[in-house]
């Protein structure tokens, strides 16, 4: 058995063992910020390209102006803010929470933000952090560093005509903390979501985001002087330019508090990729559904979302939604939601995706106009879904997500699965690290397509593993990866 199955398999929730998980010690949860003190930061907000609409007062994206001196610095300042931007603040007896425009498990933010800056207009080459809090840059290190890059990640193709470069890292045990040995797993989802508004946004702005998956983990965080057990780099993307091809300060970014938890060390050391191995192949597209006849077989929509001018403002705007009435969703919407979802799974060339072939989307609808209630399996490529048993399964979803009523009174809930040994055999250990990104990827997507079509939603982290394995009767050779809920929302208020 794989390191990654061992590892999700000692991390799922299951109803006998989770009256042992230690209390929560709210006095020690880790800050979701990283310090840096240095006296030169770059201001981010007076470059940002937004406007707000007189009569709602909602955020206009403003077009950015290739002829202007501050073109690079606009759009990475408005980037920066849709990618995971403080949106919201909540006050409480102590700091504020600090919402940003990506959801996160239980609010931690674990996943920090650097960029990579070469001849961009008035900024230093080097790279920063992104000071979520105050919309900053913070040097972290001096310089051009395209040449170290290009050597740690065999990617010279999209770093060549890239100006920037985003490194998403986790720090551990801002989620550790809370969440122990299962931590890892929301931090990837977290992260995925956080990549999720980083490709789909990001052309938007002119850039033609490319994932960078393959890379030497030791020689980027040895780059980045991370403190190895506590914070370790995720992903990268080049940020290649379609408008302007680009001719080919010392600060110790150390934080304390280590990775307490061994088994997140053992899976994520696991994966790590040297300098020696030859990048992963890219995955083959999903099969069609195997056993799948007319009688079964329902087509959804496949009418692409009209985004017009309304995906920044619907990042910017986002929330978690808290309360589902248990009301009707339309399978038009649904059609529309898991085709945003799955956007690009035939374009995965691109760098769009890691590996979301291997991830299996099935549902258990409860109130959807147009489709029965029961367990279907959705395939992505014909926009279709088969059913497998009908039923109203609200109860046993419910029990599933640890009696959370989000899971009863949505219309309907995605569940991500994916035979992690079958990935860790094709890609290497690896592969869990990718198939957690993708389903917070496609998470992200969901999200956003569900809030523009007026519905709510909420990404799932917390449940009984193999209750749903029992569910949709799958064999536990298949883990679950992730659980989405959508629905329609209670008004706030
Ligand atoms: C990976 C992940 C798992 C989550 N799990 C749950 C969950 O089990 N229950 C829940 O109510 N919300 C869950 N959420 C939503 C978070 O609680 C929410 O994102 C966070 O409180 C921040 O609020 P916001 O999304 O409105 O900005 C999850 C979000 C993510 C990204």
């Amino acid at each position: 058995m794989s390191t990654s199955s061992e590892y999700h398999n000692a991390t799922k929730y299951d109803p006998e063992t989770i009256g042992n998980m230690p209390e929560v010690d709210w006095s020690a949860q880790p800050r979701p910020f990283k310090e840096f003190h240095s006296k030169t930061r770059v201001e981010l907000r007076p470059h940002l390209l937004l406007a707000r609409d007189e009569e709602d007062d909602r955020p206009i994206l403003q077009q950015p102006d290739p002829t202007s001196p501050d073109y690079e610095l606009s759009r990475l300042a408005t980037l920066l803010l849709h990618i995971n931007g403080v949106t919201a603040q909540q006050p409480t007896h102590d700091e504020p929470v600090f919402f940003r425009s990506a959801p996160s498990a239980g609010a931690l933010y674990p996943t920090e933000i650097y960029v990579a800056l070469r001849q961009v207009n008035n900024v230093e080459d080097g790279i920063y952090n992104f000071q979520v809090k105050d919309h900053t840059l913070a040097p972290v290190l001096e310089g051009d560093y395209w040449r170290d890059l290009q050597a740690h990640t065999n990617e010279p193709l999209s770093l060549g005509t890239a100006k920037i470069v985003i490194l998403l890292s986790a720090v551990f045990l801002r989620s550790s903390w809370r969440y122990h040995d299962r931590a890892y797993r929301r931090i990837l989802l977290d992260t995925g979501h956080v990549l999720g508004n980083l490709m789909t946004f990001g052309s938007e702005l002119g850039y033609a985001p490319t994932t960078i998956s393959h890379f030497n983990d030791q020689a980027i965080d040895e780059m980045m002087f991370f403190n190895k057990e506590a914070e370790s780099t995720l992903i990268l993307a080049a940020l290649p330019d379609d408008t302007a091809p680009v001719e080919p300060l010392g600060v110790s970014t150390a934080i304390t508090g280590n990775l307490v938890e061994n088994n997140i060390q053992r899976v994520h050391q696991a994966a790590m990729i040297t300098a020696q191995e030859s990048p992963s192949t890219r995955p083959k597209m999903p099969e069609p559904l195997v056993g799948s006849t007319a009688q079964l077989t329902f087509a959804l929509s496949r009418r692409p979302i009209s985004w017009e001018d309304d995906l920044g403002p619907t990042i910017l705007l986002r929330r978690s939604t808290r309360t589902f009435t248990g009301a009707t969703m339309t399978s038009e919407q649904l059609g529309m939601i898991l085709g945003f979802g799955y956007r690009g799974i035939k374009a995965d060339k691109s760098g769009q995706f890691l590996d979301p072939a291997r991830i299996a989307t099935y549902l258990s609808v409860h109130r959807v106009e147009g489709l029965d209630a029961g367990l279907y399996r959705y395939d992505p490529c014909n926009s279709r879904v088969l059913l497998l048993r009908r039923g109203y399964f609200a109860r046993e979803d419910c029990e599933i997500g640890l009696g959370q009523e989000l899971m009863r009174d949505a219309s309907v809930i995605v569940y991500h699965l994916a035979d992690i040994d079958d990935a860790v055999t094709s890609t290497g250990e690896r592969a869990y690290r990718y198939l957690n990104l993708d389903a917070g990827h496609i998470g992200q997507r969901i999200n956003l397509a569900a809030l523009k079509l007026d519905l709510g939603v909420s990404g799932i982290g917390g449940y009984f593993d193999d209750q749903v394995n029992e569910l949709f009767h799958r064999p536990l050779t298949e883990g679950v990866i992730y659980a989405t809920c959508i629905g329609q929302p209670q008004p706030q208020g």
